[in-house]
This record gives structure tokens, sequence and C-alpha cells, in this order.
């Protein structure tokens, strides 16, 4: 055998070290996303596209981003299409993030609700792994004692199937509840092992994990008390944030509340709500 035969090649690892996102598949890969999800890749969103998507071409072993983008756009490319969208988003989030909203909603929104049909529906659109919905159950259940005589039902969708299922089977690193109330906390999260912790069934009930686009069709008939839709719509531009909130306000009860994040306003985007205060927004028309 010769020397040269002994020496050790480099691995694929390796390789994908160095592979790199030219111009052109970039522009091809951000308007794939862009069609599928609205989300908006700009040019600042450069490393973050190739160091996500790196990881998939790692995977299916592939040495170069034109050889993905040609089996993105294959007739076999619609799973690896979830994938890369799954690879692509930001599914920043934590329990009680953003708490004045889950104040405001145990202390005003549900107090004003409507004894009389016991009907309470509230949607978490953009739910990623689970913390925002589950917070809201914990919410429904601290501020209304009479919990179990209402149909009350959460419902958590999210375009990220990963983080769907993340959140349906409700288990978190013990950190990550750290953010809970302790009484809340030991109400409803039951420790699994040392390092990890299970959401109560009573929470789990009340809620619904789907996988939704809030571009595609919404299959659900609602309508809505409130709806939860929290840091999604900065990845959109403002056409998709358009069209977005007037479906909202379509899916919400008049008089429904809409919570959006805290980088995020409806000013100059849509009229059919009443800004409320701190990011807190009512359904006028
Ligand atoms: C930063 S997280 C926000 C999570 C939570 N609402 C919060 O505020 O903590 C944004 C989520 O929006 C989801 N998302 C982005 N585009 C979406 C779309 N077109 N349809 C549904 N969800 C989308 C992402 O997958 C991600 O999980």
């Amino acid at each position: 055998m010769s020397a040269a035969a002994t020496l050790p090649g480099p691995s694929v690892t390796a390789l994908m070290q160095e592979v790199l996102l030219l111009d052109e598949d970039f522009v091809a890969i951000a308007a794939m996303v862009r069609e599928a999800s609205g989300i908006v890749l700009g040019q600042n969103k450069r490393d973050l596209v190739h160091g996500r998507l790196r990881r998939r071409l790692r995977a299916l072993r592939l040495l170069s981003f034109s050889d993905y983008r040609a089996m993105l756009e294959g007739p076999d490319g619609a799973e690896e299409r979830v994938r890369m969208i799954n690879a692509i988003t930001t599914n920043l989030t934590g329990f009680f993030r953003e708490p004045h909203h889950f104040e405001a909603l145990g202390d005003r929104v549900l107090p004003a609700l409507s004894r009389d049909q016991r009907r309470l529906r509230i949607w978490s659109a953009g739910c990623s792994s689970g913390e925002e919905p589950y917070t809201i159950a914990m919410t429904l259940h601290r501020a209304m004692p009479d919990l179990d005589t209402w149909d009350a039902k959460v419902l958590a969708t999210d375009i990220d199937t990963d983080m769907v299922a993340h959140g349906a089977a409700g288990l978190y690193g013990m950190e990550r509840v750290a953010a809970i109330p302790a009484e809340l906390r030991r109400a409803h999260v039951r420790r699994v092992d040392a390092s990890t912790v299970a959401m109560g069934d009573e929470l789990k009930d009340l809620i619904a994990f789907r996988s939704l686009n809030l571009l595609g069709p919404w299959p659900m008939r609602g309508p809505f008390d409130a709806i939860f839709c929290r840091n999604v719509v900065i990845y959109f531009d403002k056409p998709t944030q358009r069209v977005l909130f007037d479906r909202f306000a379509d899916m919400l009860k008049p008089g429904g509340i809409l919570f959006v994040g805290h980088s995020e306003s409806l000013y100059r985007v849509s009229e059919r709500f009443t800004h409320l205060g701190r990011t807190i927004y009512r359904r006028v028309k």
C-alpha cells in the first residue's frame, strides 16, 4: 500500500466546515423560506442561515448548498422543506415571558368574560416549545377556581413541527421552570428526574398542540376570546403582518384581546384594534 493511501483523507465533517454559502444559494433559499413561512431573511441573516443549514447538509451528507437546493426543489423535497423551516425558525421563548400579559389575562380579561356560556377559547399562535400555552393554562387555573365547570381550551400552534412535538410532550429542563412562580410550580410541575420536569395533566388536558402555518389556511372555527401572537410577526414584512392581523380580528370575538410581543405594534398595520397599553389590543371592528 502506498503512503498516500494510508493517509487519512479529510472527513465529511471537515469538508462541511469549508462549505460556502454562495450568494445565489442564499438568495434562492431565502426566497423559499419567505414563500413557505413569511420569514424574511435579509443579508444580515446570512451567517444564521449558513450555521443552521450546514447541520442539515451534514445530516444529508451533501457537500454544497447548490446540491441542497436541488434536493429541496426536487420531487422528494417536501419533507426536507419542513426540516429546513424547522432549522430556520427562531424559537426563543420562556415560561411567564413578558409577565404583564398574564397579569392582564388573569386580572382583567378572564374576570370580564360572560359567565352565561362558560365557553373560553385562547390561541397561542406561534407557541414555540410550549412555554407560552402552559403559562396561559396555569393562569387560567389560578384565576378561575371554577375552571372545571367551563368548556375551556387553549389552542397552541406553530409552523415548526419539532417545537409542536416538544410542547405536546410537556417535558422541560429544570432550569426552564425557575421562571414559574413557586406556588404554581408546586401545583402543576412534576419532577421526572434530576434534570427534567413534566407539566401536569390538568394543564396538558387544556391544550391542543397542532402544527399550523399562519400564512396558510386555518382549519379552526373560533371565535377566540384572546389570541397571543408574540414575537412572531417581527420576522414578517408589513404586508404579511397586515393580512395576518386582519385574519386575527376575524377570528376574535368582538371585543376580544390580542397580545403581541414587546417590540411589535399594530400602529399603521391594523385599524381593527384599539391599544389598551403595553402591547395589549382589543378588537373594535
Ligand atoms: C420567537 S418564537 C416566539 C414564541 C412565543 N410566542 C414567545 O413569545 O415566547 C417565534 C415562533 O414563531 C414561529 N413561526 C414563525 N413563522 C411562522 C409561521 N409562518 N406560522 C406559524 N408559526 C411561525 C416559529 O417557529 C417560532 O417558534
